[in-house]
């Protein structure tokens, strides 16, 4: 009897709503970030009095809030109704979608509604941005800030735009000395780092959105206890969320009523398919070649090129061997260097997926 007590019936599910999970859902609050907020208003808080904004970089590990605290900071002033703020455009550019100039100010044109960008080079589009943004003040969020292929967009808005706060947002503190010493020194920007969440506040932050995700009392409190745990260790909220949601699959997968350890070590298991980063925002080319080095997985960097070259790939070796390193910056493969051997140094490949888990050794 107990059995079918616990049973889930068919057509019911554990969750309420789904969305609340999703990486880029924008929760009411964002907890615990509250003295970065309020250090990033105050840069923008110029702008509101007509004067030019601050600017800021902000760096820290995946999955630390970054792009939520500026994301949710962009939302509230399109919400605020005083007319300051409505003199203030919000503009947030994932740079690794829009890595370079033309794609920034084509993306802008769409933003500000111009839609007359047929067959206009990169530097009359941008004219038109500017003439547009410099009736207002201008808000830029420039995400993955790392991925950009060129750093004139940065340059040009520090000139030719007025009034802006503009806020660069990446996971490697040493990409700011490395930046161009002309943006450098028209950037003055202020350092702020977004460091992990302790246990406290990643238990927080997932029981928060779990509220929102799933039906009451789905969750054992062991269960999500394992889940928060595994989390903290990782430092990765996002991956804290595909705990969540991968444990609610696997216990609908089980038409259990309820979510228990069992099915969040399920979870735990398929942690491995869980890319750090969304695939999704990989930028075309570079999720090609990360399509051909998961089916060419354990060759040769030269080879895995050739390979590229069969299937279409368009880029020289040079861009293409930067993507490489790029995505093993970001842990979706590895490159191993091996000396030695008929060809002198090569360098191994292999995609993340097909490394031995740690349970193999
Ligand atoms: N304080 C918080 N409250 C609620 N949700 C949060 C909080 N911090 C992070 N999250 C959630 O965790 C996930 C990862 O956060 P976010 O995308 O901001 O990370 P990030 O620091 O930008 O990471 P990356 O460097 O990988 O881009 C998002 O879904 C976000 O909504
Ligand atoms: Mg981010």
């Amino acid at each position: 009897m107990g059995v079918i007590k616990d049973m889930l019936g068919s057509g019911e599910t554990l969750f309420r709503d789904p969305i609340p999970l999703d990486y880029d859902y924008i929760p009411k609050l964002v907890p615990y970030r509250e003295s970065q907020q309020r250090q990033i208003s105050l840069c923008i808080r110029p702008l509101l009095e007509g004067r030019n904004g601050r600017n800021m970089f902000i760096h820290g590990a995946p999955g630390v809030g970054k792009t939520v605290v500026c994301k949710h900071l962009l939302k509230a002033l399109e919400e605020e109704d005083i007319e300051e703020a409505e003199n203030i455009v919000p503009i947030y550019i994932n740079c690794w979608q829009k890595n370079t100039f033309y794609k920034i100010v084509l993306g802008i044109c769409e933003m500000i509604g111009y839609r007359f960008t047929h067959n206009k080079k990169s530097d009359e589009l941008f004219k038109i941005v500017k003439e547009n943004l410099n009736k207002k003040s201008v808000v830029f969020v420039l995400d993955e800030v790392d991925k950009l292929e060129e750093q004139d967009f940065i340059y040009n808005v520090l000139e030719e735009i007025y009034k802006k706060t503009v806020i660069l947002i990446t996971n490697y503190k040493e990409w700011i000395v490395n930046l161009d010493q002309r943006i450098k020194s028209r950037l003055t920007a202020e350092l702020m780092e977004f460091k992990p969440y302790n246990k406290q506040e990643t238990f927080g932050v997932l029981k928060d959105r779990l509220q929102y995700a799933f039906v009451p009392g789905a969750w054992d409190d062991d269960a999500f206890n394992l889940a928060a745990e595994k989390t903290y260790d990782m430092g990765d909220i996002r991956a804290g969320l595909y705990l969540l949601k991968e444990s609610g699959n696997a216990a609908e997968d089980a038409s259990s009523k309820k979510i228990n350890a069992e099915h969040v070590s399920k979870a735990i298991g398929k942690l491995e398919e869980f890319s750090i980063k969304k695939k999704e925002s990989l930028e075309d080319d570079t999720k090609f070649i990360l399509e051909i080095i998961k089916n060419h997985s354990g060759n040769k960097i030269g080879d895995i090129f050739k390979e590229y070259q069969n299937e279409g790939g368009k880029a020289v070796y040079k861009t293409f061997q930067r993507k490489v390193n790029k995505l093993a910056e970001d842990r979706f493969i590895t490159v191993k260097k091996i000396m030695g051997g008929a060809e002198g140094t090569t360098t191994i490949v292999k995609h993340a997926g097909s490394m031995k888990k740690i349970t193999d050794f």
